[in-house]
């Protein structure tokens, strides 16, 4: 794992190990996806343009990727497998292909932003299902919108970014199928955690980012069936996507590259496809289980210390823990813990303001997320400073700034961090409630 040992400067001017409990933001590259895009630099030749050997290394690169993400993650033989930049672009773009007059697409209240926001635009519309206290009662709730009109698509997350609860994939296509519609699933979280198989569970698309999945070079992809994706009008207009452009015509490609028009982006693809396979032989559940348990018994313990979860019965988690600390905005503690402690973590409303408010929370949570370099000591590295906070309050000052929260005493200087300018950092708006400082 890249930067395992990494210290990290506190303001007190001493340092200490960092702790990374933001793996559900961006896990660090795996050392094996680092060393195949290394091997594979020196043939960055032009993808699917060039006589050059480099480029027609390339070329070749970048589709056994494609076919490699693609087995990794069960596609039948006719899906498609698209690069994209991310999990959010991979939706936007279906969110373009869904086609008219089979219905609308549903979601669920819980999910991130990227799998709301663009089904906003489909030209299908759109319809939010207000998630019950139990897992059970929310898939009675789904099944009940599926069959009050008709839904072309059913888009669902994989596993919650905030919490960390696993949603049952096949019981969802189930419900799904009764009603003649397709399933996406949004496995920018679930991914990273746990094996996924389109044909087995039937799933009908799925996306997810490399950024999360120990590849963090830029692509993420968007897999599934081809009729809507052939059908639809490319994603993006330009070079690579066409088969013959007059002055006034075009006729569109077919397949993946129809959507990929532009030169694509070959470490992105390379360590995607690096990263999955690394993955697929290194199992994590059980480790994450484990920390997952130290991390809410320990939390638990403290008092004004509140952990969230959507549902009751959620029989299954990813190493994905958000909390509150009473007395404490989830700001300052994020700040505290980076401050005096090095430890790394998200706080806020995780691109998930739906949930966050009705967890009534409109400052947000501290969330705390685990990978495959997580260790034990980490989870009680979290514990310990959480304890501190609420028993003796922080060491320093903290103030909320345009920047986000501070220590008011820093002596931290992160420009020799390859001349990184921290002051051009500032920290996502949508973090903070509108009226916020
Ligand atoms: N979607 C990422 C998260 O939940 C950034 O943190």
């Amino acid at each position: 794992m890249l930067g395992a040992d990494l210290r990290v400067p506190l303001a007190d001017g001493r340092s200490a190990r960092y702790v990374n409990l933001d793996y559900a933001a961006t896990a660090p590259a795996l050392a094996c996806v680092a060393e195949r895009v290394n091997a594979v630099l020196p043939y960055a030749g032009s993808v699917h343009r060039g006589s050059g050997v480099p480029s027609r290394v390339a070329s070749g690169l970048y589709e056994n990727a494609r076919e490699s993400v693609g087995q990794r993650l069960g596609a039948r033989a006719d899906d498609h497998v698209i690069f994209t930049r991310n999990t959010t672009d991979a939706t936007n773009l279906l969110a373009a292909c869904v086609p008219a007059g089979r219905g609308d697409v549903v979601t669920l209240d819980v999910e991130h932003h990227a799998n709301l926001l663009p089904w906003r635009r489909a030209a299908c519309g759109t319809r939010v299902v207000a998630h019950a206290p139990t897992l059970a009662e929310t898939l009675v709730r789904v099944e009940d919108a599926l069959g009050a009109a008709p839904a072309a698509l059913l888009a669902i997350t994989g596993a919650s970014n905030v919490t960390g609860e696993v949603l049952p994939l096949e019981e969802i296509v189930a419900i799904a199928r009764r009603h003649g519609t397709r399933v996406f699933v949004d496995a920018a979280q679930l991914a990273p955690h746990r094996a996924i198989d389109l044909a087995e569970s039937g799933v009908d698309y799925l996306a997810l980012s490399g950024h999360k999945a120990y590849a963090p070079y830029g692509a993420g992809v968007l897999v599934g069936r081809a009729d809507w994706l052939d059908a639809a009008p490319p994603y993006l207009a330009g070079g690579g996507a066409v088969v013959e452009v007059t002055v006034d015509d075009v006729a569109w490609a077919d397949g993946p590259r129809r959507h990929e028009a532009g030169t694509p982006n070959l470490a992105g693809a390379v360590a995607l496809a690096a990263a999955l396979d690394a993955l697929a032989e290194l199992p994590l559940a059980d480790h994450e289980a484990a920390l997952r348990r130290t991390l809410l018994e320990g939390l638990g313990a403290i008092a004004g210390v509140t952990t969230l979860s959507i549902w009751s019965d959620t029989p299954d988690a990813i190493g994905t823990v958000a909390f509150t600390v009473e007395g404490y905005a989830p700001g300052l503690v994020g700040a505290y813990l980076s401050a005096e402690h090095g430890i790394g973590l998200r706080d806020g409303r995780f691109c998930a303001h739906p949930l966050l408010a009705r967890f009534g929370l409109p400052d947000g949570a501290v969330r705390a997320s685990f990978g495959l370099g997580s260790r034990h000591a980490d989870a009680e590295r979290l514990i310990a400073a959480i304890e501190k906070l609420v028993t003796d309050g922080p060491a320093n000052t903290y103030n909320q700034t345009s920047e986000g929260w501070l220590p008011a005493d820093d002596r931290r200087d992160l420009t020799t961090w390859l001349g990184a300018d921290v002051s051009r950092a500032k920290a996502s708006p949508c973090e903070r409630r509108r009226h916020a400082v």
